[in-house]
């Protein structure tokens, strides 16, 4: 008879450990190579761009987004530069968010050039900041220069309305002059043959026709008449004594401004043809106009309400030096409800809401 063999409980009982610290320990193990190791192994599969983007998307420290930089180096999947870069930008003082703008967006010589600047919080600030363009760099630190007073995020949003040149230099033409929330101001032109195709003829009851029958855009007209419904229900009076001009019609104003009062006093006053929110046929100038100060009732109902009907007021006094404008509690400009809404709300210019949520598609 076969003697059954003895099983061999001491292997058993060694595998069943070694089985045992590998459960126990695979995932710690696991765990640990996946913080450390994650990134190298899914980012060597991408491209060169991708990898920088992924290593600063894992919320890593300084200490394990260098030892993942060796990895990449040392498995040649990362330029040596990018780690000198990383080191340098660390020791000189910059934090993460700016090492990842600065290795994500600038160029070789860009970082090489920023490298040579002294250390400066501000840069951080700037850098943070969404509308922030290296490319306009020294363009932001001027302005600083010139007004101490201002925070970095009203540096660069003036900056990127171009508030730093001279009115009217350099202007662009816009490229949606029939959008309602579009913005024209002394940087911003309306192409010259743009002609409102929805003008509409407004009543008696809403205007002051006898100097010239006044016209709005339909939408715009449509919302002037139901607010100036609510405001008459409210007791309170006001028509429009301007709105829709011609480039034509608002030359004649322009240069009598200027054959009055000199171009610089004129500037302030009136837009130059081809910069006006009057010829967008969105624009209003309310009568009577002498009692639309920011002291009468008419200023304070529409203070209130107007953002309801898709009105907002543009040239106030404390925006002069972002308008260019002397204020004028009197114009009123069509933007639609949803916008004005925003706009009130957030009690900007429409040039500072136009930069920050319009433009650069924010929310
Ligand atoms: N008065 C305003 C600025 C215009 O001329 O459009
Ligand atoms: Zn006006």
């Amino acid at each position: 008879m076969k003697r059954s063999k003895k099983p061999n409980y001491k292997l058993r009982r060694n595998i069943a450990k070694i089985l045992l610290v590998m459960i126990v320990l695979l995932p710690i193990f696991i765990i640990n190579r996946v913080k450390i190791l994650n990134a190298p192994l899914y980012i060597s599969n991408l491209k060169y761009s991708k990898i920088i983007d992924t290593l600063f998307s894992i919320n890593y420290t300084k200490d394990e987004i260098k030892d993942t930089i060796n990895y990449l180096k040392n498995n040649k999947k990362i330029n040596d530069k990018t780690n000198d870069y990383i080191i340098e930008l660390d020791d000189k003082g910059y934090n993460k968010t700016t090492i990842d703008y600065v290795l994500r967006n600038l160029k070789s010589s860009q970082i090489t050039e920023f490298l040579s600047k002294k250390y400066n919080k501000d840069y951080e600030e700037y850098i943070k900041n969404d509308l922030f363009k290296y490319s306009k760099f020294d363009r932001y630190l001027n302005y600083q220069k010139n007004n101490k007073n201002l925070s970095i995020d009203e540096i660069v949003y003036r900056i990127e309305l171009n508030l730093d040149k001279e009115y009217y230099e350099d202007s662009v033409i816009v490229k949606n002059p029939n959008d309602i929330t579009v913005l024209t101001n002394k940087y911003l032109e309306i192409p010259e043959d743009y002609e409102p195709d929805d003008l509409v003829d407004m009543s008696d009851d809403y205007a002051n026709n006898s100097y010239g029958q006044k016209q709005l855009r339909k939408e715009a007209y449509d919302k002037f008449v139901e607010m100036c419904d609510a405001s008459r229900k409210d007791g309170v009076n006001f028509y429009a004594e301007s709105a829709y001009r011609s480039y034509d019609y608002q030359k004649i104003i322009y240069d009598n401004y200027v054959y009055e009062n000199g171009k610089e006093k004129a500037d302030k006053f009136a837009a130059k043809p081809g910069f006006s929110e009057h010829e967008l046929g969105l624009a209003i100038d309310l009568a009577n106009i002498w009692t639309i100060t920011t002291k009468g009732e008419e200023y304070a109902w529409l203070s209130k309400n107007a953002y309801k009907y898709g009105y907002i007021f543009r040239y106030k006094e404390e925006w002069e030096d972002i308008t260019g404008y002397a204020a004028e509690s009197w114009h009123i400009r069509y933007v639609g409800v949803e916008t004005a809404t925003k706009v009130h709300k957030k009690g900007m210019s429409y040039e500072e809401y136009y930069i920050k949520y319009i433009a650069n598609k924010k929310n």
